[in-house]
């Protein structure tokens, strides 16, 4: 009892304090591309078949950091089909300034580079970035990115699919609570990978927020790890490198959305706490989501694309790039 009670409030806490930062204007849909500038990269005419789930999907997209060694990285970025954030979020107790300056491509690392700045705790709005999928009809499919989070304290790292807050599957890593403590106060997240099925409601506290702790499993600040989700009408599976983290089965999201990449700070102590007193980099080596889409053109344009390919096999997709 007790525990649940914690946890009820270290969710409760958890999940307002997220809501703020993570409601997202509303914006027009920028999906306008038509099939002869498909998102699709490669040859798969006929869908992605992907083994652990038994599924055919679609549409696939990619974040491939090789090709963004760009002057603009916004316009490399788009012909990935990628957004970069750039607007103000109102936020408490700090304000989150997205901005495509706090996006880096690192030639050495060769990663794309999602900065929280450093600075002072005095700061009222704090420069984070966020980038988007163009495409933001996206419906069922296998989500999967290879990152490596800060080992700076006070940021949020969140891989993630959104529609609204009430249709949100999310993966996030705090920076402020990776290793575990003894001296955690009330209401601040347990440390682990933070996994969360929105919305939450008293009722769904236990089935669709959890932490995984990374103490005795790896450190998520050195090295590349495969962050993953599948999302199926029937629940959502989490894994990292392959294992599996868990499957939550209840109250699955059945709207299409975005996925969205960000990393920010507004200076919560119960969820990003921060803000980071030195520039706190999310560093993306790849994505990869595998999807079907709600979009009737884009439909129509996957099927007319498989029947011209004389309806061939799907491709076979990789358990992961990593493990
Ligand atoms: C995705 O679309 C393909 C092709 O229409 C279909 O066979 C498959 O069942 C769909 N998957 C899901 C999870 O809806
Ligand atoms: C970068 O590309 C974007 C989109 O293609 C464009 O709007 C912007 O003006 C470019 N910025 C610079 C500095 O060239
Ligand atoms: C860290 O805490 C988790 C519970 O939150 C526990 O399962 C794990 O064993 C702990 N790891 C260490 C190294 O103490
Ligand atoms: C997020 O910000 C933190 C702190 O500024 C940084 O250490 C981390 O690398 C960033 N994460 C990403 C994914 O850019």
């Amino acid at each position: 009892m007790f525990l649940y009670f914690t946890l009820l409030i270290v969710t409760t806490q958890a999940s307002l304090f997220k809501l703020t930062p993570k409601s997202r204007r509303t914006y027009q849909t920028l999906y306008t591309r038509d099939a002869s500038n498909s998102v699709s990269v490669t040859s798969c005419a006929c869908g992605y078949y992907i083994p652990e789930t038994k599924q055919i999907f679609t549409h696939h997209i990619t974040l491939n950091p090789s090709a963004l060694s760009s002057s603009n990285l916004t316009a490399a970025l788009s012909k990935q089909g990628w957004i970069v954030s750039d607007y103000q979020q109102t936020s408490t107790p700090k304000n989150i300034a997205y901005s495509p300056s706090n996006l880096k491509y690192n030639s050495n690392s060769k990663a794309l580079e999602l900065i929280v700045s450093g600075g002072l705790p005095t700061r009222s709005s704090i420069p984070s970035a966020e980038i988007s999928t163009m495409m933001d009809r996206i419906l069922y499919g296998s989500f999967r990115f290879n990152v490596k989070v800060s080992s700076v304290a006070g940021a949020c790292s969140g891989l993630f699919f959104y529609k609204d807050d009430n249709h949100e599957i999310d993966i996030e890593i705090l920076t402020s609570h990776i290793r575990n403590s003894t001296t955690q106060r009330d209401g601040v997240p347990k440390p682990g990978v933070q996994l969360t099925v929105q919305p939450l409601t008293k009722n769904q506290v236990l089935t669709n927020y959890k932490v995984v702790p990374f103490d005795g499993k790896f450190d998520p600040t050195k090295g590349y790890h495969e962050y993953r989700f599948d999302w199926l009408k029937t629940g959502v599976k989490y894994s990292v490198d392959g294992s599996s983290y868990g499957t939550y089965t209840r109250f699955i999201p059945k709207t299409a959305g975005q996925i969205i990449i960000n990393n920010w700070s507004n200076g919560n102590p119960y969820w990003s706490a921060g803000p980071p007193l030195q520039n706190s980099i999310l560093s993306v080596r790849s994505v990869d989501i595998y999807f079907n889409t709600t979009d009737a053109t884009q439909i129509a344009a996957w099927e007319a694309g498989c029947k011209k390919a004389s309806y061939k096999q799907a491709c076979t997709i990789p358990k992961s790039k990593t493990g």
